[in-house]
């Protein structure tokens, strides 16, 4: 059959499309703004439809409304990472967290989980029958590889991106046109202190440097001191906004890439519709699956990679805590520990941790005696380097337990710093 025959005779409406999932199916998402959110509605109005249907997403930047009260028996949310509707369902026992490198779900999702039903969004297919995952191909390509049946969510918003990012009408299922507004996340606030932390994490960054960046204000805040840099190449989980400007006023040019040199290597994409439109049909981004963007060896293969990302907690001997406050999961491990492990195999890689000195309008310390109890380490003491503060750069690999005490305590917020001594003091049997 013509894929185009093929295109029409699996067209149907979103209802019929959400009905395709059955009692008992394990359904997995396309992650972050690119959820298809017209699909996810479908499905939870055709919630008395089902029981026991379990839903895998990563980032859920929607509202969720599958695992808010009242949904209990319809489904049941694994989240792989926590985002702001899905935090107080996990604590409430409403929904499952698993703990997992990014780059790890491709390989969950074909050993372990193998899902019945991939709920996709895609771009519209090109003349040759080509669909674009367009802003999420992480574990989202993955995901409809080794799902049982494909739904698709096609969208004329949804921009078509290049790299390894595309299906073919003949592997879809069932087809339902609806066009909406992609969920976008507009550009943060830079206060002062994320400036200052920017500004000392832009220190760090020399030119022909290959960059990750993590999500939000500390990561935003890197980009704006970054502007008299000369070819900046990047290879990251994702980019924002930040990195298009960057691109557009010719710093981001990746040159002088040794690995995938010419391109941005991306696996997904969080921003606005400016960011969205940039990426559309644009050669110089690669969007690939997490298992390789996201895969250290692979990272690693990049000459001066530069990861930085954000974290809550980190204790005197360097053990980072990024995606817990004591027992409550706020976030997860997403591809923090990927990039640090990636970043420090790289020739002349560096990894940085930048984050406030202090928590909660700076009643708390984010550099700890201990790790608060119930949390979990996210990076290692052992994987850990650079920690950045509005106070300045901490350099901790390869030194002692003593002297990284040193190097943190020198960044703490100064109303800290003597406790922290204290315990300095009584824990090397010397003085500061
Ligand atoms: N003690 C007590 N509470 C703390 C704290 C500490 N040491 N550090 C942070 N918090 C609280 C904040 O007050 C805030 O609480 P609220 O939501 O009730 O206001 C909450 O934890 C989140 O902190 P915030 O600093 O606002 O988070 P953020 O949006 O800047 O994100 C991380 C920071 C660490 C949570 C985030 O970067 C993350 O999840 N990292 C792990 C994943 C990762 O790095 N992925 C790679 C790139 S995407």
């Amino acid at each position: 059959m013509e894929w185009k025959d093929e295109y029409k005779s699996k067209l149907c409406s979103l209802k019929e499309a959400a009905s395709r999932i059955k009692s008992g199916d394990k359904v997995v998402v396309t992650h972050a703004c690119g959820e298809p959110s017209a699909l996810l509605e479908a499905m939870v109005e055709n919630a008395a439809q089902y029981e026991n249907v379990t839903i895998v997403h990563l980032t859920a930047m929607g509202k969720a409304l599958y695992c808010q009260p009242g949904m209990e028996k319809h489904f049941r949310h694994n989240s792989l990472f926590l985002g702001g509707s899905t935090r107080k369902p996990v604590e409430e026992g409403r929904a499952d967290f698993t703990p997992i490198y990014f780059s790890a779900v491709p390989d969950m999702l074909r050993k372990v989980l193998r899902p019945n039903v991939a709920l996709l969004h895609l771009s519209p297919p090109d003349e040759h029958g080509f669909c674009s995952f367009g802003i999420s191909v992480d574990y989202t390509k993955p995901a409809a590889e080794v799902a049982d049946i494909r739904i698709a969510q096609i969208n004329r918003n949804m921009p078509r991106t290049l790299g390894d990012s595309f299906i073919h009408v003949s592997a879809l299922d069932c087809i339902a046109e609806h066009d909406a507004p992609l969920i976008e996340l507009q550009p943060p606030q830079i206060s002062d202190l994320e400036a200052a932390i920017g500004r000392n994490c832009a220190s760090l960054v020399r030119d022909g440097d290959t960059l990750q960046l993590g999500i939000g204000a500390i990561p935003d805040a890197v980009l704006l001191f970054l502007k008299d840099k000369n070819d900046l190449g990047i290879h990251s989980e994702m980019i924002s906004d930040g990195v298009m400007a960057l691109a557009e006023a010719g710093v981001v040019t990746n040159r002088r890439k040794n690995f995938n040199p010419g391109k941005s290597v991306v696996t997904f994409l969080m921003g606005t519709r400016k960011l969205y439109d940039y990426v559309h049909d644009n050669p110089a981004i690669q969007m690939m699956p997490v298992d390789y963007v996201n895969n250290p060896a692979v990272i690693a293969q990049n000459d001066n990679l530069v990861s930085i990302n954000s974290c809550v907690q980190v204790d005197l001997f360097g053990q980072v805590v990024s995606e817990c406050v004591g027992l409550r999961q706020i976030s997860g491990v997403g591809g923090q520990v990927d990039f640090v492990r990636g970043a420090g195999m790289s020739k002349n890689g560096r990894t940085i941790m930048a984050m406030p000195s202090t928590a909660q309008g700076g009643k708390v310390s984010k550099i700890a005696a201990l790790i608060d109890t119930g949390a979990s380490v996210t990076t290692s003491r052992c994987d850990v380097d650079y920690v950045v503060t509005e106070h300045g750069i901490a350099q901790l690999k390869y030194k002692t337990l003593r002297d990284r005490a040193r190097e943190l305590i020198g960044v703490a917020h100064p109303d800290f710093r003597p406790p922290l001594i204290e315990e300095f003091e009584k824990r090397f049997k010397s003085k500061f």
